[in-house]
């Protein structure tokens, strides 16, 4: 039978001496899933995705990736994965072509696939460059071209946009949504939450070498309960607004110039528009700004034991 989840990371610990840099984490992606990892520098992030590729053994738990196991008789399950790892290193004097060509032999993959990858990562034209006189971008790029080649159920690719110019992060995003609608399951970890928010359809949060948050974007604001932020503008600021508004119940806000800002539990939102909404005030225009990963991050990391 096929597995369901494309990977299962059961109670995996990590110590390198006595330093624990990772501890007893549970991480399940289903298939065709975009999983994003946060956490601050030295989390343990990238010791987790070392390990989920094989390259660091777990001290304990263990990993499956598409129902395999990672065993001395098991070479299959390497077939399965492709890595971009956080700092990748090339032969500055080969050319792109002869880099790609290397990995495709490396993987047992025939030449064709080669043109096809550096095309989907925009490197066809510069195919016959030396990869040393490659820009940072150029060189995630061919990064990529590598983790793909051999069309792998899971990418894993670790801080991708890191060094990218804002229009390389739109096209790696739009290729790893492409990759993905071709089913390949994503697992990636960053330190840009606007990436993360955009991508990923689960969140895992690291602090310490352990997973202390996890879930969708919607389930994280839910657990956490932030607040929404409804801010009003009006036509005018009444001198009695902290009179009508304490009418309809409203007691915390803020006013900056002829904008009120009030912070709303997401469950009495609809009441609170309404009683803005009821003639009282002169409403030119109203925004909803619902808690975004940014204070969900903060909010997790100042108090770490929450979810
Ligand atoms: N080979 C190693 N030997 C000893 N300690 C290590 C080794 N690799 C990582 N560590 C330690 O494990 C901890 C986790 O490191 P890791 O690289 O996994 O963090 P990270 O979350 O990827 O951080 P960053 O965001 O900076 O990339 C750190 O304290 C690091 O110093
Ligand atoms: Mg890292």
């Amino acid at each position: 039978m096929e597995a369901m989840n494309t990977l299962e990371v059961k109670q995996a610990q990590k110590f390198y001496g006595q330093f624990q840099a990772v501890k007893d984490i549970d991480l399940t992606i289903a298939k065709g899933e975009i999983y994003a990892l946060l956490g601050h520098n030295g989390a343990g992030k990238s010791t987790l995705i070392k390990m989920i590729l094989g390259l660091v053994k777990p001290s304990a738990g263990t990993i499956v990736i598409e129902g395999l196991n990672y065993d001395a008789k098991n070479k299959e399950i390497k077939k399965k994965v492709g890595y971009l790892p956080e700092r990748m290193n090339f032969y500055d004097n080969l050319t792109a072509w002869e880099t790609i060509g290397f990995y495709a032999k490396l993987k047992g993959i025939m030449k064709k696939r080669c043109e096809e990858v550096l095309e989907q990562v925009g490197l066809k034209e510069a195919g016959h460059r030396r990869v040393g006189a490659f820009s940072k971008g150029m060189q995630q790029r061919l990064g990529l071209a590598q983790a793909i080649i051999h069309k792998p159920d899971l990418l894993v690719l670790d801080e991708p946009t890191t060094g990218l110019d804002p229009i390389g992060i739109l096209e790696l995003k739009e290729m790893i949504r492409n990759w993905n609608k071709e089913g390949t399951t994503i697992l990636f970890s960053s330190h840009n939450l606007n990436d993360v928010e955009e991508l990923a359809q689960q969140i895992g949060i690291m602090n310490r070498g352990e997973i202390i948050a996890q879930g969708s974007l919607a389930e994280l604001q839910d657990r956490l309960g932030l607040p929404t932020k409804i801010e009003i503008d009006l036509a005018v600021i009444p001198v009695d607004l902290e009179k009508i508004l304490a009418v309809k119940r409203i007691e915390t806000f803020l006013v900056e110039g002829r904008t009120i800002s009030i912070d709303c539990p997401k469950a009495k939102k609809a009441q609170v528009i309404a009683a803005v909404m009821d003639g009282v005030l002169k409403v030119l225009d109203l925004r909803l700004a619902e808690p975004g990963l940014n204070s969900i991050y903060q909010s997790i990391m100042e108090k770490p034991a929450v979810l």
